[in-house]
């Protein structure tokens, strides 16, 4: 059983997507395991994206995610890793195959509505960021 991280951006919430990609989530047979609806801390985000931190891109997506609300959700179940990056699709929405989050609902790089962990290395340690307090299940 794995878990992963996904983060429903700044843009996923103000239009409204949460139920959506929640909804997607929970009928692929995956469990939610924690679920929060947070103004998150720019510490945070910028621990969370570290890795790239000296990407031309790094200061605007994480001005981007403290730019409104943003939901973080533990996602439980077999292979969910593997399994929920391939149903977000991939990071640029053009080249995100239809049927994907982002190849329905979004446009943007920068818009690209949700975030999810790439391997169960950075899912437990963006786990541990997001959720100090622990999982509900
Ligand atoms: O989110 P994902 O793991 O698919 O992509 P990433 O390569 O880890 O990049 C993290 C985030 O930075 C992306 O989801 C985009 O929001 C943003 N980004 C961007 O704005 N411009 C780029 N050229 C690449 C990434
Ligand atoms: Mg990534």
């Amino acid at each position: 059983m794995e878990t992963t991280l996904v983060l429903i951006k700044p843009g996923g919430v103000s239009r409204n997507l949460i139920g959506e990609i929640c909804r997607r989530i929970e009928l692929r047979g995956l469990e939610l395991a924690a679920l929060k609806l947070i103004n998150a801390d720019r510490a945070v985000v910028e621990e969370h994206y570290a890795e790239h931190k000296e990407r031309p891109f790094f200061g605007s997506v994480c001005d981007y995610l403290v730019s409104g609300p943003v939901v973080a959700l533990v996602v439980k179940g077999e292979n969910s890793v593997k399994a929920i990056r391939a149903m977000m699709g991939a990071t640029n929405p053009i080249e995100a195959t239809p049927g994907t989050v982002r190849g329905d609902m979004a446009l943007s790089i920068e818009d690209n509505l949700v975030h999810s962990s790439s391997d169960v290395e950075a899912a437990a340690r963006e786990i541990g960021l997001w959720f100090p307090e622990g999982l509900a299940r």
